[in-house]
């Protein structure tokens, strides 16, 4: 059992239920051969037992966090794509929503690395000069442009607030077991170190220490997240559990009965503004994973009923190659009703008594209806509650639907050939040693 529902019933006007039971064997053999590693990409499958293998690290990680979280008001996160982006999506989705301004012990994490703004890193470094802080830098491959000059700044001020000692007992690198500028920084300045598993890729890294540092930093229950991991990986592997029972296979055969019908554009619908960067995670998960080979679905995402007011006309009424997936939760965490107003000048007191839940749920019906009628396709996600449970399950369905979705397209979802491309033109532009030739040839375009 698993505590997370996929419902395609609202997607039957688009597709028929054939359509998607046409995957249905095609679905059962790539998740075969994800658990045999014989499909494309099967060097960079460590992901898959990630929910067990990161269990031994977890000691160590709450120790870490402790030690650093005593003696920090804030943790600076420093990583761009899988890199981050996990750990925020789960800090994101559990924390207040206002938790700078909450009364706690545990620290604030910020970000770092993730852009190559001037201005951001200024601001970041001048709120840091008031406060105590550590950092977390992390690079898989230990060579990338923009966490690098983030550390290199933040180290500097670092070192300068507090002494080389110290602000060695406030660093910790994650990266690769042996190779990479920051492997061998680290090396030389004796800094606490995880490894990211060679055969673990940026974008399936959330549940590894690239995750979970960040994650118990924040104060979260990682043993319990990793659990939901774990039986949603039982549940999904298991030889009982039925294809309609199976709900990153369902997943995984519902988007691509609709993009072989044309609906090119996914978009990743949320009605609770935590799971904002869950959205940002799955963009990247699936955008990196599929788009490749000049095919793919792309990943888009909305934040509703926010976006309805600037998206929702274009989903509405625009080009017809969109279908939405939403991601509802069932309960919210805490309960508040609209008051009764006596005098009821805004006319709200049809609604008076109300929970804000439930009228968000409505407005969720109202929109899906909508959009269905106007021609959008609807597949839905449905948990009870955000917690760290149902996100672990969340995650791991998500990965798996992603990499048995890349195989269906005949893709290797575990590489990335193309993000290459940018960062040899910004070497050639940057004057990198070793691309002389590169810069040549970029001048003559310029
Ligand atoms: O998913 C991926 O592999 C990428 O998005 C990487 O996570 C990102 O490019 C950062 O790479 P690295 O961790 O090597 O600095």
């Amino acid at each position: 059992m698993t505590n997370l529902q996929i419902d395609f019933s609202r997607a039957l006007n688009f597709v028929d239920k054939d359509d998607i039971y046409a995957y249905k064997n095609e679905c059962q053999k790539h998740l075969k051969s994800l658990l045999n590693k014989t499909g494309k990409g099967n060097d960079f499958l460590g992901w898959l037992d990630l929910p067990e293998d990161s269990k031994k690290l977890l000691d160590s990680i709450y120790s870490d966090a402790k030690k650093i979280s005593a003696k920090s008001e804030i943790v600076v996160v420093i990583g761009i794509g899988g890199s981050y982006l996990g750990a925020k999506a789960i800090i994101d989705a559990l924390n207040h929503h206002f938790s700078a301004f909450k009364n706690t012990t545990t620290p604030q994490i910020f970000y770092a690395g993730q852009n190559i703004s001037e201005d951001y890193l200024h601001d970041l470094l001048e709120v840091l000069d008031q406060k105590e802080y550590a950092l977390v830098v992390i690079s898989k491959s230990g060579t990338t442009t923009e966490p690098a000059i983030a550390f290199r700044l933040l180290k500097n001020h670092l070192e300068k607030k507090y002494g080389k000692p110290e602000a060695q007992k406030r660093i910790v690198a994650i990266t690769d077991k042996e190779k990479g500028a920051l492997k061998e920084l680290s090396e030389q300045e004796d800094y606490k170190t995880y490894i990211v598993p060679d055969d673990v890729g940026g974008r399936y890294s959330v549940l590894s220490p690239v995750g979970l540092l960040p994650i118990a930093l924040a104060g979260f229950d990682i043993e319990t997240f990793l659990k939901g991991a774990e039986d949603m990986k039982k549940h999904i592997f298991s030889d009982s559990t039925s294809f309609e029972d199976n709900p990153a296979l369902v997943y995984a055969a519902c988007r691509n009965a609709l993009y072989k019908r044309g609906y090119q554009t996914e978009i990743m619908v949320n009605y609770e503004p935590r799971l904002f960067y869950i959205s940002e995670w799955w963009k990247q998960l699936y955008g990196e994973s599929e788009g490749k080979e000049n095919k793919g679905i792309f990943p888009a995402s909305v934040s509703f009923t926010t976006d309805l007011h600037s998206m929702g006309q274009y989903i509405q009424d625009g080009l017809r190659i969109l279908f939405e997936t939403v991601i509802s939760v069932k309960n919210s965490k805490h309960k508040i009703e609209i008051p009764e107003d006596k005098d009821n000048l805004d006319k709200l007191n049809y609604i008076s008594g109300k929970q804000i839940n439930e009228v968000n749920h409505k407005a969720e019906i109202a929109t899906t209806l909508a959009h269905i009628d106007g021609g959008v396709p609807n597949l839905g996600i449905e948990i009870p509650e955000i917690n760290e449970y149902n996100l672990g399950q969340l995650i791991y369905f998500f990965e798996i639907g992603c990499a048995v979705s890349g195989y269906i397209l005949d893709v290797n979802p575990f590489d990335q050939p193309g993000v290459e491309d940018y960062k040899k033109n910004m070497f050639a532009l940057l004057g990198k040693p070793g691309f002389e030739e590169e810069t040549k040839k970029i001048k003559k375009r310029l």
